[in-house]
């Protein structure tokens, strides 16, 4: 009798084993390239081809990865090649199949916006959604941002543009486009470069935090006590000058690393009564200050 139990359970596996990934998501895979295709963008794989081919376990098609327990997609790598058509319209509706999917990689996919009711904003009908990497897309920061607040699932999150390249992104954030992010509530990891930011409520509690390349004074610093588990911050390439004043960063209790980085910062000021920073194991500078910073030694 137990011998015929397990070869029922073993038997109930079989299909799920035998087909790998599921009809539903090998079919949205192959609507999600006809989309892209048809928005004139280069996309480096033909999943068409893999089913074609009678190739159709789609958990081994390039940029797809499952789970292999489940068969179920868990992350998805389009990251393109900036191709040279008229940009995607994004449609989130097209990612919905992927219940479980956890990491989303679309930068350079020159999306230029969604259709009408699909931005990103709809992403948050995936509950395992950790981590989106939608840097090097030509969308102005505020849209993006706007659609990507309601996401509470997601834990890391990668915006940003290159000011050097080319392509002709809109590339400033200023305060009175600013509006706090609050559904961001799990995100641990945010990066958000060349933006021209110098407004800091769009953060929400995080661990590693990078604004490489905008435009934060130091006032920075006392403006990110409201985010006391901060561990990794680069402030590299911003408008950091002048006497620094050390307490700002030494209420950062739980700072290991600090990159200030491009710079033009003169010294460390103390005042009385300052602690050591117990914390810090890194801090990177262009040009290490001798004096009243020498006295500082983490
Ligand atoms: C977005 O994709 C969904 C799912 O394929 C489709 O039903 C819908 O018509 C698309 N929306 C637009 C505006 O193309
Ligand atoms: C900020 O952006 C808005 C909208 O683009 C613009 O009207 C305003 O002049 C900008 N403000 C500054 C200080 O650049
Ligand atoms: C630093 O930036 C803040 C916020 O933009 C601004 O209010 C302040 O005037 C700036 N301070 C200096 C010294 O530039």
């Amino acid at each position: 009798m137990g011998n015929i139990k397990f070869l029922m359970l073993v038997f109930s596996l079989i299909p799920i084993v035998a087909n790998g990934c599921w009809e539903e998501e090998r079919s949205a895979l192959l609507e999600l390239q006809a989309n892209i295709v048809s928005s004139n963008v280069d996309l480096l794989v033909d999943w068409a081809g893999y089913n074609a081919n009678g190739f159709i376990d789609c958990c081994f098609w390039k940029k797809v990865k499952c789970n292999l327990a489940t068969g179920r997609v868990i992350k998805l790598d389009l990251e393109t090649d900036f191709g040279t058509g008229d940009g995607w319209r994004f449609n989130a509706s097209l990612l919905l199949p992927f219940k479980s999917l956890q990491v989303l990689l679309l930068s350079y996919g020159n999306i230029i916006g969604w259709t009408k009711n699909e931005g990103f904003s709809k992403l948050r009908q995936l509950p395992n959604l950790k981590e989106v990497d939608l840097q090097y897309n030509p969308i102005h920061p505020k849209v993006l941002l706007s659609s990507l607040c309601s996401i509470s699932s997601l834990e890391v999150l990668k915006l940003g543009v290159d000011v050097d390249t080319s392509f002709s992104i809109p590339t400033t954030y200023n305060t009175s486009m600013s509006k706090k992010c609050g559904g961001l509530t799990n995100l641990r990891q945010l990066k958000f470069r060349g933006y021209g930011i110098n407004d800091i409520n769009i953060l929400c509690a995080l661990e590693k935090l990078s604004l490489y390349d905008n435009n934060f004074n130091s006032t920075i610093f006392s403006s990110l006590k409201i985010f006391p588990s901060l561990k990794r911050l680069n402030l590299a390439a911003n408008e950091i000058n002048g006497n620094i004043e050390m307490n700002d960063i030494i209420a950062l209790s739980n700072l290991k690393y600090l990159d200030l980085w491009n710079n033009n910062i003169e010294s460390f000021v103390t005042t009385k009564g300052s602690k050591r920073m117990s914390s810090l194991r890194y801090l990177l500078l262009e040009v290490l200050i001798p004096t009243r910073a020498e006295s500082y030694n983490p």
